[in-house]
């Protein structure tokens, strides 16, 4: 099948990439002549294990096709996927206005009969928006439908979610389109959740903010585990066995980030208001998720003495989670602004996020790696569980150290171990 992505980014490029490579010919198209040129060449813009190989050898088959023009894609296509941002407003809302730009972009292109499929997070009833323009735009002689087909990959392991996804959810309006849809995922390993469109689109709300909502949970659990002497990492490995409650998104730590979490969580908390439904819960959430990051600040400045003045901070893991670049609302940017502001010196290391971090965090010396965050360091802050930071070598760091302070803001190190070492060592829900 042929068929169009707009958009190369986390979700866009990941998912046009795999289509291709199950024997589709895959358009994408983009919006800067850059970023274009360069994915022709298989330069690709953001950070993604196994991806640049997967769009270089798709390229090299000419089933994986750049451009920045939509003639040259859309015409040709039976289904076109949106599958640009949808970033928060500062009222919370999604900001809608690049689906839209799109969607009239795409209208104005169609050719015979197409289905127009949105990738990107959008509120209930944003796909009905997206009809209306592209009918008010399109030739005659052409037919269409939406649908809603949320995506649902993490990043650090987009690849393997997107061949084998634990559902696919098709949201449609015509018996053809959810056809045309089936056929095409046909090949991709995971359950069909078939159903409307209003529906598609609020399950990945629903699923973004229950992770977050479990994230939360976790958190609290770990607070105050502290404060009652709980040991919360057993707590939580005691509930998670529970197949009703599982074990994942159950670990504490200096809060989720991210660029979807924090965004979704505002839009539905705002789509409830919009129907005069109070979310009180997902607000509860953010306060949590805030709460995990300034106790993260609270414990660094006590293990310090309750001044951060002039003291060199070192900083392990910049991006929001293992294995990407993203760098958007990673909670690191708030723990490297509030150490400054304090008076501290920052230093820093992340495996992939250096060069995404630069433009999101200032006046930090970026390290090339542990052991030179570690170098005179009063205190060290692991802020993301990179694998590579279990296997450092921690006698070494302690005697780097100016003061052997470890500040475990992910729970990678057995604390009996750090201590032995010589660390004062502090996690997160243990006492
Ligand atoms: N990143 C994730 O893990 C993830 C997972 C599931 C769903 N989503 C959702 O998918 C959507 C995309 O997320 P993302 O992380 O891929 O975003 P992204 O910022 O990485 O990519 C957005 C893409 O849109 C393109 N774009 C922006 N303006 C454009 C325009 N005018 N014309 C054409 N292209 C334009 C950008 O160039 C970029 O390629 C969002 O709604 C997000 O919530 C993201």
């Amino acid at each position: 099948m042929t068929i169009t992505f707009v958009g190369h980014g986390y979700v866009g490029l990941v998912t046009a990439a795999i289509f291709a490579d199950l024997g589709n010919t895959v358009w994408v198209i983009g919006h800067t002549r850059g970023k274009i040129d360069n994915l022709k060449k298989g330069v690709i813009p953001i950070y993604e294990p196994g991806l640049e190989e997967l769009v270089k050898r798709n390229v090299k088959a000419k089933r994986l096709l750049f451009t920045l023009d939509y003639d040259q894609a859309i015409p040709a296509s039976k289904v076109v996927f949106i599958a640009v941002g949808t970033p928060p407003k500062a009222t919370g809302e999604a900001d809608l206005s690049v689906v839209f730009e799109v969607a009239e972009k795409i209208g104005k292109h169609l050719d015979g009969y197409t289905v127009v499929a949105t990738k990107s997070t959008v509120p209930a009833g944003t796909n009905q928006k997206v009809k209306k323009i592209i009918e008010t735009v399109k030739s005659d002689k052409t037919t269409f439908d939406v649908a809603s087909v949320p995506e649902f990959l993490r990043e650090g392991q987009a690849l393997s979610d997107t061949l084998h996804p634990d559902r696919i959810v098709i949201g449609t309006e015509s018996r053809q389109a959810r056809d045309v849809m089936v056929e095409l995922h046909k090949p991709i390993d995971g359950t069909f959740v078939l159903t409307n469109i209003e529906t598609a689109e609020m399950i990945k709300y629903a699923a973004n903010a229950f992770l977050a909502t479990k994230i939360s949970f976790a958190n609290a659990i770990a607070q105050l585990s502290e404060l009652t002497g709980a040991d919360g990492i057993k707590v939580l490995t005691g509930i998670g066995l529970d197949k009703r409650v599982g074990s994942s998104f159950l670990s504490p730590g200096a809060g989720y980030g991210g660029s979807c979490f924090p965004k979704d969580v505002k839009a539905l908390i705002a789509i409830a208001r919009q129907y005069n439904y109070d979310f009180a819960l997902l607000k509860d959430v953010e306060e949590i998720n805030r709460q995990a990051t300034s106790g993260i600040i609270m414990k660094a400045k006590k293990l310090l003495g309750g001044d951060l003045k002039n003291k060199s901070i070192g900083i392990l893991g910049l991006s929001f989670k293992p294995d990407t670049d993203d760098m958007r609302d990673a909670p690191s940017i708030i723990l490297v602004n509030a150490f400054q502001q304090d008076g501290a010196k920052v230093k820093a290391y992340d495996p992939i996020a250096m060069k995404s971090a630069q433009s999101k965090i200032k006046n930090v010396e970026f390290c090339k790696d542990s052991y030179s965050v570690a170098t005179d360091a009063d205190i060290l802050i692991v802020v993301t569980e990179w694998n590579e930071f279990m296997q450092l070598d921690l006698q070494k760091i302690k005697n780097i150290m100016k003061q052997p302070i470890l500040l475990d803001g992910r729970n990678i190190y057995d604390p009996e171990e750090v201590k032995k070492i010589g660390f004062v060592y502090q996690g997160v829900g243990r006492k």
